[in-house]
């Protein structure tokens, strides 16, 4: 299988947006490897949007930009490969990408074909420039199958921010992962509004996006802006998040199982950034081999909480506060399956601080501050 837990990379679009070429691709691969975000299990060097030409070449083909890849893009991609890690490039499924530039509308088998000859390992397919009466599943199923054709591994990374409620179809037409969200930027308002969109679907405000969440396709709520602190294409100086909010954004990714792609310039983040993004004990819950979707604990939208089961036996239980001063959350043992007369206790660890809290029966109550959450792993004990 392709990806049996949750992808793991590094994506051009947050802190570069149309400033990518191939020094940025290799100092980033440099990077995964000397500052230990390979051996976390980052695998994937991504560039996003504006790498070519604004025009096809005779052939046909997407031509890269030369003054931004003058080696071309295969070059890059052995780089990338020599560092042992994979290489993304990106595309779109409309007549032209965000920025303008030749997209794969009409082009399905040819472009599949001209990146299986990069040695591209990760297609991000965008959703920018649709014609009004092209089917967007058909669309999306057909450069999936293009990308199989080829005969290479490639993830498919579907990205139309999920229109036509993608998170119920995506796993079929053949997606690894699928992006259900519009875009993040660097600000905790806009993590907090993408998390709030997952658990709580707008066709089924009792459902999440999450039904579908499994090995071999995950949903993908954006890139992560941790690290970035106020610079690069999706930041804005005037606001900078605190490395708490960071803390938050990157325990939920890893609780709710979502892709974790950073966007931040992993070459400078600062070290309390690096460790979070390294932090092997989230890792590990984001990778659970079980790779089971999240469950909704609660219809708070300001207190989003979920339980997630793991391998082992054992469960996450997660709680984030979105608004302003410090929350008093309890969780109810039995909302988690757990009654009063069941004879077990429930021990937990804070996988944040490390902290082993003890054993709990019927209820629990903790303090989590201002737009930091809690993560907690659990397991029965008699
Ligand atoms: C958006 C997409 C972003 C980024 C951008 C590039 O549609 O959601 O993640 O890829 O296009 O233009």
């Amino acid at each position: 299988m392709l990806v049996q837990t949750p992808p793991m990379g590094w994506n051009s679009w947050n802190t570069f947006g149309d400033r990518i070429n191939e020094k940025v691709a290799m100092e980033m691969a440099d990077a995964m490897v000397e500052l230990g975000y390979k051996d976390a299990g980052y695998q994937y060097i991504v560039l996003d949007d504006c790498w070519s030409l604004p025009e096809r070449g005779e052939d046909g083909r997407i031509v890269a930009n030369p003054e931004k890849f003058p080696h071309g893009m295969k070059y890059v991609a052995d780089y990338v490969h020599s560092k042992g890690l994979k290489f993304g490039m990106y595309s779109c499924s409309g007549v032209r990408t965000c920025c303008g530039l030749p997209s794969s509308f009409g082009h399905e088998y040819l472009d599949a074909q001209m990146f299986a000859d990069f040695g591209v390992d990760f297609l991000k397919y965008d959703y920018c420039n649709f014609p009004e009466t092209a089917k967007c599943r058909l669309a999306y199923l057909t450069m999936a199958q293009a990308l199989r054709a080829t005969g290479r591994d490639i993830l498919f990374s579907a990205c139309n921010w999920g229109c036509e409620d993608s998170w119920e179809w995506m796993r079929s037409i053949g997606a690894h992962m699928y992006r259900s969200t519009g875009d993040i930027n660097d600000t905790f308002q806009s993590m907090a509004g993408i998390v709030q969109s997952q658990l709580f679907n707008h066709v089924s405000p009792s459902e999440t996006n999450y039904n579908a969440n499994a090995a071999g396709c995950f949903n993908d709520t954006d890139m992560l802006t941790v690290g970035m602190y106020g610079n690069g294409n999706v930041a804005n100086n005037a606001v900078k998040q605190t490395y708490r909010e960071y803390e938050t954004q990157f325990a939920y990714w890893c609780a709710s199982g979502t892709p974790l792609m950073m966007g931040c310039d992993i070459r400078n983040v600062d070290d309390e950034c690096r460790k979070l993004l390294q932090n092997k004990e989230l890792l590990a819950i984001n990778q659970d081999p079980e790779c089971r979707p999240l469950l909704r604990l609660c219809n708070d939208k300001n207190h989003p909480t979920f339980m997630r089961e793991l391998s082992n036996n054992e469960f996450v239980l997660f709680c984030a506060n979105f608004i302003d001063g410090t929350r008093h959350t309890h969780f109810y043992f039995p909302d988690m399956g757990i009654p009063t007369n069941c004879g077990c206790k429930i021990d937990m660890t804070n996988v944040i601080t490390g902290e082993h809290l003890g054993a709990f029966a019927d209820t629990c109550q903790f303090e989590v501050p201002e737009h930091g959450c809690l993560v907690l792993r659990c397991k029965f004990v008699k």
